[in-house]
């Protein structure tokens, strides 16, 4: 959600930025711009749209200097229009910000007053009003930073360069990521380590509240109080090489075919290949013990926590209350003593969830993250973190991070099953041996593109369509339908399958398709009379199931999508992969934007 990157240095700074704005890009496309400051003068370039815009716009009007801000924009206040693209520009100063300033219409109006003129409709230009306030009353930069970032209430990460100072850049957070990375003669500033990845790998993540003044030769952090303060430097190991498309038209086109890695990844991190037991770090409470666990996480990563949930209740018996984390953190309901909260997300950074990880954490749950980026914000504020290995995830939509996110649910099931004396430890290998044989079961699905896009034609032809599931599988069915309409953006509901007849089913005919995950393993015959009742009103029906499903199948289905034979537990797993690859040919079908889908934005820092 919006991304950030500045340098100061000794090169030519825009190239630099623009790069780091490339790599960012995926956290917000409505605009994009860049300020330098040369020989003491700012000057800046900015454009509405992607960031070929700004491309053209900066070949019109190159900027130089070797100091730099650069920003995407993912729009909350203001359309996404050139006039509101940042930096944004007051006399002495430019800004760039990340988040939401909460008190920003108390401050223009203090602003106005002042005689100052607003050019913009966005929260941010009283960021950059107030900073240059306060430098003209005579403040040196430094201080004037640090009066301002006081004033601001809400979410920020804030990047600012000054009129006069070629060797400053300035930066700041609170709810918002930003990283300092360490380079010779220059330093950087971005929103994460993937701005920061080709420019130097040793990194200092801001905590909440710091702030920080960069010049050429050295960085200084201090905290929300101004004092100075030593963060951990740390060295990351990413590389430009892992965030390229590799030859493949889209970055989902190219993370739908990492599923089998990073599902086999994650699995090898928590599963002793020779004992073919799970081994996940010491958990910070006695889990035989437990009383409850609260899931929550958003989008994607929630429909994860419900197959969680599913998993949780029957094998661990542990009883699981579960939302989406902006209805959990304003619900309060009573949390009980020896429980645990359960937070999954990709990024880390996802602001509703965080929240409700503060909520939970101040009302003494255990906190155990599940994240692919494990230096993240919810990283460092949880008791503990089980890292999947998924690698970074640039397409907007999530793919594989669904998947080693249900990996790493399925080895907590397993863990605390046997934990709770629930489990042998025959039954801890049966269920690890599904797991381990997921990874080339997942590249059997992979060769079945092309099946699924004959399912795809009809999709694609559909104003609504319709997903079922029953059990396990209703998360999966619910995964599919959000990415359909994320990138198709056709209209599609999940519900599950024995809930048709209560009131759903009067949408079905002929124009609205049903795609059923039914594998013959859950609930089949259940599932296979929904679908029956759904035929019978003229519904096409599209169904993912495996051999032995496809043969009772034959008068219902239209479509039939055989996968591999996988016993339940591992199915959720398995079945997410060819449910996102339809979502996928259905927008190639549809020729929209796969990787940057209208109106979205990844890693979601505002609420
Ligand atoms: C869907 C999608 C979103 C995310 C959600 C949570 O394809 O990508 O729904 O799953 O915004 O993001 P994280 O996992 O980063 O907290």
């Amino acid at each position: 959600m919006c991304g950030i990157c500045g340098v100061v240095g000794y090169q030519p700074a825009t190239p630099i930025v623009f790069e780091g704005l490339r790599r960012l890009e995926y956290r917000g496309y409505d605009s994009s711009g860049i300020a330098t400051v040369n020989h003491g003068q700012l000057s800046r370039c900015r454009a509405a749209g992607k960031l070929d815009n700004l491309k053209h716009a900066l070949e019109e009007t190159p900027l130089t200097g070797t100091t730099a801000i650069g920003h995407t924009r993912w729009a909350t206040h203001g359309a996404p229009t050139t006039g509101n693209a940042h930096p944004h520009q007051a006399g002495q100063v430019a800004i760039v910000h990340n988040g939401i300033i909460e008190n920003f219409s108390e401050l223009k109006s203090l602003l106005e007053a002042k005689g100052r003129f607003f050019e913009t409709e966005t929260d941010s230009e009283v960021v950059a009003h107030l900073l240059d306030e306060h430098i003209q009353q005579g403040m040196p930069p430094k201080e004037a930073a640090f009066a301002t970032i006081r004033q601001l209430r809400g979410a920020y990460a804030i990047a600012m360069i000054f009129e006069g100072h070629d060797n400053l850049l300035i930066g700041a957070r609170h709810g918002a990521p930003l990283a300092v990375g360490y380079g010779n003669g220059e330093m950087f500033l971005g929103s994460d380590s993937l701005a920061l990845a080709p420019l130097s790998n040793r990194i200092t993540y801001l905590e909440d509240g710091d702030w920080c003044v960069l010049t050429r030769e050295q960085v200084e952090i201090f905290d929300a109080t101004g004092n100075a303060v030593n963060r951990p430097v740390q060295t990351t190991s990413l590389s430009t090489g892992q965030i390229g498309k590799d030859g493949y038209r889209h970055f989902m086109e190219k993370e739908l075919h990492e599923h089998p890695v990073a599902i086999g990844q994650t699995l090898q991190r928590i599963i002793d290949p020779v004992t073919r037991r799970i081994v996940l770090p010491e958990m910070p409470f006695d889990v035989a013990n437990l009383s409850r666990a609260t899931i929550t996480a958003c989008g994607s990563a929630f429909y994860a926590g419900m197959v969680g949930r599913y998993w949780l209740e029957e094998l661990a018996r542990l009883p699981v209350d579960i939302d989406v984390a902006s209805e959990l953190r304003y619900r309060q309901p009573p949390q009980p003593d020896r429980g645990l909260a359960l937070l999954i997300s990709q990024s880390g950074e996802t602001a509703d969830t965080l929240g409700v990880l503060r909520e939970l954490k101040a009302a003494g749950q255990s906190i155990v993250s599940v994240l692919n980026v494990e230096h993240s914000t919810m990283g460092r504020e949880s008791d503990l973190v089980l890292g999947m290995v998924a690698g970074p995830e640039i397409s907007v939509a999530s793919t594989k991070a669904f998947t080693a996110q249900l990996s790493v649910l399925a080895a907590l099931t397993i863990d605390f099953a046997r934990k709770r004396n629930l489990i042998d430890e025959q039954k801890e290998r049966e269920l690890t041996d599904s797991l381990l044989d997921l990874p080339s079961h997942a590249l059997e699905v992979l060769n079945l593109f092309e099946q699924i896009r004959t399912m795809a034609r009809v999709i694609a032809q559909a104003r609504d369509v319709l997903y079922l599931g029953r059990g396990i599988c209703m998360p999966v069915a619910q995964e599919g339908a959000l990415k359909l309409k994320e990138i198709s953006y056709i209209h599609a509901e999940a519900y599950a399958a024995g809930e048709l007849k209560h009131g759903p089913i009067s949408l079905i005919d002929q124009s609205v398709p049903v795609v059923a995950i039914a594998p013959s393993t859950i609930l089949f015959d259940k599932t296979l009379s929904n679908l029956q009742e759904a035929r019978a009103r003229g519904g096409r029906i599209l169904v993912f199931t495996d051999a032995k499903g496809t043969e009772r199948l034959k008068d219902v289905a239209e479509h039939v999508i055989v996968l591999p034979d996988v016993n339940a537990f591992a199915t959720p797993i398995l079945y997410a992969i060819p449910v996102q690859i339809l979502a996928y040919e259905v927008a190639l079908l549809k020729g929209t934007d796969v990787d940057q889908p209208r109106n979205l934005a990844k890693s979601v820092t505002v609420e």
